[in-house]
């Protein structure tokens, strides 16, 4: 199942972070796929605000991997934000450390993910970006298993 949402602004596509942050919880693990300048950073910023990280949430491009402490309903939970476009080979991802980050209490969010796709957990939700400058954004959320569509039932639009 795939839902596709229209974000006319980086705002927006933030909103749609905050939105889908609002149903994930520890364990989960997010691939934000699209090229460079779509808004994958814009949307993981949305979701560490449903999680009330303090401080900006920059972009982990030079150092890969950024962890912030965040909250879901008064329980501490690591967001884990990585950027692995500098990624040259896989078994690198040993040496960072990504698999770490798959834990309980840890929401994982992955920019640049193709790069580690054998170490990634079947049990993930993709979320695609299309469109670049400033035009809109199509953005698609892809449920793998009927949990995940479950879950993403809501994001159909920006509210
Ligand atoms: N609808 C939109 N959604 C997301 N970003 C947008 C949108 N319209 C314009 N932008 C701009 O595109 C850029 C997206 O940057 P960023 O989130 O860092 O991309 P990525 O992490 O995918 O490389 C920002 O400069 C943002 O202001
Ligand atoms: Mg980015």
């Amino acid at each position: 199942m795939e839902n596709k949402v229209t974000s006319a602004t980086a705002e927006q596509t933030q909103k749609l972070g905050k939105q889908l942050g609002g149903c994930l919880r520890g364990g989960d693990v997010v691939a934000l796929i699209g090229d460079l300048g779509a808004g994958k950073t814009a949307f993981a910023q949305g979701v560490g605000e449903a999680f009330c990280v303090k401080g900006p949430m920059t972009s982990p491009t030079f150092t890969l991997i950024h962890e912030y402490l965040g909250q879901i309903e008064g329980t501490e939970v690591r967001l884990v934000h990585m950027d692995l476009y500098r990624l040259q080979h896989p078994e690198e991802a040993e040496v960072i450390g990504v698999e770490d980050a798959f834990q309980e209490n840890a929401v994982c969010l992955i920019e640049w993910p193709e790069i580690i796709e054998d170490y990634l957990p079947d049990d993930r939700l993709i979320v695609e970006i299309s469109g670049s400058g400033e035009q809109p954004r199509e953005i698609i959320f892809r449920a793998k298993g009927f949990e995940w569509e479950h879950r993403i039932k809501g994001m159909t639009e920006v509210i």
